[in-house]
């Protein structure tokens, strides 16, 4: 099993960490980006990963900020060595209805859902074109697919992914790159927690399956994309979302 340096954003996260889990057992060595607002909680949360057997370097990651991401890579780069898997997972939700919906909370989530893609995308996407050999997930949503109530910021970005994910997926495909998109549903995590229980009960009423998500059951998904023999897999979407919206 060849190691890869494995770069997880939103690492310490509900689904982050499940993410960092996976990579780790796939073998790679596991780098996580936190939201620099959070540092002591970040490392409070390596230290429990590393006490549950778990390696995790921790740096901060400010997903919205293009010269941010671009040091970040950089200091990867030296300190531990190329990224040959990036996922691109972190994501905040800013709900509101349109009609109450702030100009600030349109653009704090397009600014970390969509314009991160582009900030983590583009400083290493060359590098890894010229090695011949790259992984990139895009974490978008089962509500980019079908659209949410409360959620036209949300809901824009997310869909804004496939398109990026499409488009950079072919400019990869020739050079050993893959991308790709996951689209959860609605999993157990602390940003669906927060969702009003009246609603969420209704959510999940709404759901075939009949329960919520476990984060493992997108990690899955994302261990599937990053494998090193799933190169002829581009471009593509996959959907865990026990059957919420069947495309
Ligand atoms: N569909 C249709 N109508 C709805 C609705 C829905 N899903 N949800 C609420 N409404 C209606 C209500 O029935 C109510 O109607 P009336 O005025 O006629 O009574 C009206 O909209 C206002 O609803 P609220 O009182 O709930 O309005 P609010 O301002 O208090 O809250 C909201 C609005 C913040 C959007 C709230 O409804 C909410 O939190 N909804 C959940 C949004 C959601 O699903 N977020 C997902 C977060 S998790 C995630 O995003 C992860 C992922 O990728 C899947």
């Amino acid at each position: 099993m060849n190691q890869r340096i494995a770069v997880v954003t939103g690492a310490n996260g509900g689904l982050g960490e499940s993410m960092c889990i996976a990579m780790c057992q796939q073998g790679h060595r596991v780098v996580g980006g936190f939201l620099p607002t959070d540092e002591a909680g970040a490392h409070e949360w390596q230290r429990r990963m590393k006490s549950e057997g778990y390696e995790i370097a921790l740096y901060p990651l400010d997903v919205t900020d293009y010269d941010h991401c671009c040091s970040f890579i950089s200091t990867v780069e030296q300190e531990l060595g190329p990224i040959d898997i990036l996922i691109n997972n972190a994501g905040i939700t800013r709900d509101a209805p349109l009609k109450r919906m702030l100009p600030q909370q349109w653009q704090a989530v397009l600014r970390t859902n969509l314009d991160s893609m582009y900030n983590m995308c583009q400083p290493v996407f060359e590098a890894m074109c010229s090695r011949g050999f790259g992984r990139i997930v895009n974490i978008s949503s089962l509500n980019g697919e079908q659209g949410q109530f409360g959620q036209a910021n949300y809901s824009a970005a997310k869909a804004g992914i496939y398109g990026f994910t499409k488009a950079i997926a072919k400019e990869g495909a020739s050079k050993g790159v893959t991308v790709n998109a996951v689209s959860p549903g609605f999993i157990d995590t602390p940003m669906v927690r927060q969702i009003p229980e009246n609603v969420l009960n209704a959510i999940i009423a709404g759901v075939p399956v009949g329960r919520l998500g476990q984060p493992e059951e997108i990690s899955r998904a994302v261990a599937f994309l990053t494998a090193e023999d799933a190169g002829y897999i581009t471009g593509t979407n996959i959907s865990v979302n026990g059957g919420a919206y069947m495309s």
